[in-house]
């Protein structure tokens, strides 16, 4: 697959769970803008059929590579995050993972069930990227029993493996010249921002200021029944030049920490 199908492919996925951000494109193309992507964003669990390096393989393939490793000790997570080696505009790739062994027993075997109910297909064809939820219909008790351990297992155990957000890369936007700017454009226009940690995430001297939507929100059909369940959102990033003189590339451990709670039912108005 090339680079470019590979991300379109993820984008179409990815706007079906978000429409807020298509109506931000849309709204940002209207004041003449074009819209750049600075990362994309993807879930998943340790385990070694769907772990970090197994999502990896397909981004590998088109030309990308590991650049640098991050551990999140709060939501127990491992993060890792991929470069083109030579397309410097393309989007950076930052996948986590959920360290299982640091949960309870119950969790544990909770997910460990729906990852195997994965078909072998899915698994051996790389399809797993955007193969979304392939364990069956939800249960909202289980759903439960997860967010009370961890937001982003409770996340993944309903919405699988797609892009979880892209970023708006505001460095390559003409009218709006930091993350200040972008967040007064969204909240004109009704959007709704994660104020965890403050609604600008990092600052120019971490050489990285992020901001995020709160996820949109998506009726789930659960076996108890129907309920609205927050799925992806929108990212904005602004880069500061580091002293060699370049962009900074990697991510601020802090900031995405706050991000990841962008997902989080507690946060949702
Ligand atoms: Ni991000």
């Amino acid at each position: 697959m090339e680079k470019e199908l590979l991300f379109d492919t993820l984008w179409k996925d990815y706007v079906t769970q978000t429409p807020s951000a298509s109506k931000i494109n849309e709204l940002l193309q209207q004041h003449g803008e074009t819209v750049k992507n600075d990362h994309i964003a993807l879930r998943t669990v340790n385990l070694p059929e769907v772990g970090i390096d197994k999502l990896a393989v397909l981004f590998i393939q088109v030309g990308y590579v590991e650049k640098e490793s991050y551990y999140f000790s709060e939501k127990k997570l491992r993060a890792k995050h991929f470069e083109h080696v030579s397309d410097l505009s393309a989007p950076k790739v930052f996948i986590s993972e959920l360290l299982l062994e640091e949960f309870s027993e119950e969790l544990q075997e909770t997910v460990k069930s729906f990852i195997s109910k994965i078909p072998k297909g899915i698994l051996e064809l790389d399809a797993l990227l955007v193969s979304g939820r392939t364990w069956g219909t939800v249960s909202y008790q289980t759903y439960e029993s997860l967010r009370k351990e961890s937001e982003y297992a409770a996340w993944l155990y309903i919405y699988g493996f797609c892009a979880n957000h892209f970023t708006i890369n505001v460095n390559e936007l003409k009218n709006i010249e930091d993350i200040n700017d972008m967040n007064v454009f969204l909240k004109f226009n009704s959007f709704q921002m994660n104020e965890s940690g403050g609604e600008i995430k990092g600052s120019s001297d971490l050489m990285l200021e992020q901001s995020s939507i709160l996820a949109d929100k998506k009726e789930v059909a659960f076996i108890e029944g129907n309920y609205l369940i927050p799925s992806c959102y929108y990212e904005f990033a602004k880069r500061y030049k580091q002293s060699n003189g370049e962009l900074f590339q990697g991510f601020v451990t802090n900031s995405a920490d706050k991000i990841f709670e962008s997902t989080d039912l507690v946060l949702q108005h």
